[in-house]
């Protein structure tokens, strides 16, 4: 089984690697940013800066959950470590799993804190998962929170998947009620609707995880892996599209949400601020950088990348996170039907 896990992790990276670039509809088409010509936003007035569970962060940026385990996932890690470092930004780790089953893995997780002592690190479990394996998790990384997946179409289609989702919500409220670091709850690439993040408000979790189709996609990976013809295709494009899945759960007050999937353009992640989005994720973006180049060149990415999304900002005539979600923009027919429900 541990031999299995192992394999699977790899053919994750392979995968998940294969897919970036392919033009995958994350649905931000559906919104128009307008150009403020009389923006007296200077290109340096522009900051990124805000807080991430009462820490000082320079972009609402987080590399999201990829990996750990084989020697392939630490030097991601390692590098991704280095990188959240740099860009001063949060960091999550992929599902720590493998290093409870067997403690030979748990460097490849904890080596991202020997990297950067003071930086923020996310643990990573299903919501299955049962409060020991929890703390373990928690405590492999010092971390300064946990996420715990939800992945139900990726267990349908994986081949080994556990395909028993009974207990779910009574779980997350029994690991809520023993664990005193922050909770997140997040998809993997399917989306959250508004009637399940109103769910998750309900028993009590402050922060999602939205990560919609249009990026990673996982059914399409598990399908890969066993060559799986399916014949309805559609069980490859399953999920609410990231921009449509934000402007669901964007309604609901007093609920942190975290933009993720197919996010990998500026416009989109000031698309996403815009929308209401507190932070934006990604995950295929960092794993491309720190798989195919160096911690200078994903550097220098990085600053070119975060250079278009000022230049985006202040085009808006916004200064800030908080005045972007005051700028105007068009929402078309489509993802308008999605909009505008009152909690
Ligand atoms: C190779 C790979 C492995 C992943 N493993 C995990 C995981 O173990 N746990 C998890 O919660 N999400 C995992 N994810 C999902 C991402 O955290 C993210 O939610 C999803 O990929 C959508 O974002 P993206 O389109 O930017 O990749 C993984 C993503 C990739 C690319």
């Amino acid at each position: 089984m541990q031999s299995l896990r192992l394999k699977r992790k790899i053919d994750h990276i392979a995968l998940a690697l294969k897919q970036q670039g392919q033009s995958y509809m994350s649905g931000f088409s559906q919104v128009d940013l307008l150009h403020n010509c009389i923006t007296e936003v200077g290109y340096n007035h522009v900051s990124l800066s805000t807080t991430f569970l009462n820490k000082n962060i320079s972009y609402p940026i987080i590399i999201n959950a990829i990996t750990g385990g084989p020697k392939l996932a630490t030097n991601i890690n390692i590098k991704l470590a280095q990188l959240a470092k740099e860009l001063s930004i949060p960091m999550a780790v992929g599902s720590q799993t493998i290093a409870l089953k067997d403690s030979n893995y748990k460097t490849s997780f904890s080596a991202i804190r020997r990297v950067n002592p003071k930086g923020i690190f996310i643990a990573n479990l299903s919501a299955k998962s049962n409060v020991e394996s929890v703390y373990q998790a928690v405590d492999m990384l010092k971390a300064d929170a946990i996420q715990l997946h939800l992945n139900p179409a990726q267990e349908m289609v994986m081949h080994e998947g556990d395909r028993e989702f009974s207990g779910l919500m009574e779980n997350i409220v029994h690991i809520k009620e023993k664990l005193d670091v922050p909770i997140i709850i997040k998809e993997v690439g399917c989306g959250i609707s508004y009637g399940a993040a109103l769910e998750l408000k309900k028993i009590g979790i402050k922060i999602i995880d939205i990560a919609g189709l249009g990026g990673t996609n996982f059914t399409s990976i598990e399908g890969m892996r066993k060559k799986y013809q399916p014949i309805d295709p559609g069980l490859y494009s399953w999920g609410i599209p990231t921009a449509y899945s934000l402007a669901q759960v964007s309604a609901i007050k007093d609920l942190t949400i975290i933009a993720g999937g197919g996010i990998n353009r500026p416009l989109d992640i000031v698309k996403a601020l815009s929308m209401g989005a507190d932070y934006v994720s990604m995950a295929g973006l960092f794993l491309n950088l720190s798989h195919n180049y160096t911690l200078k060149e994903s550097l220098e990415f990085m600053e070119k990348f975060i250079k278009e999304i000022k230049i985006f900002t202040a085009l808006t005539g916004a200064k800030d996170v908080s005045s972007l979600r005051k700028v105007s923009k068009i929402y078309k027919e489509d993802i308008k039907r999605h909009m505008n429900r009152e909690p």
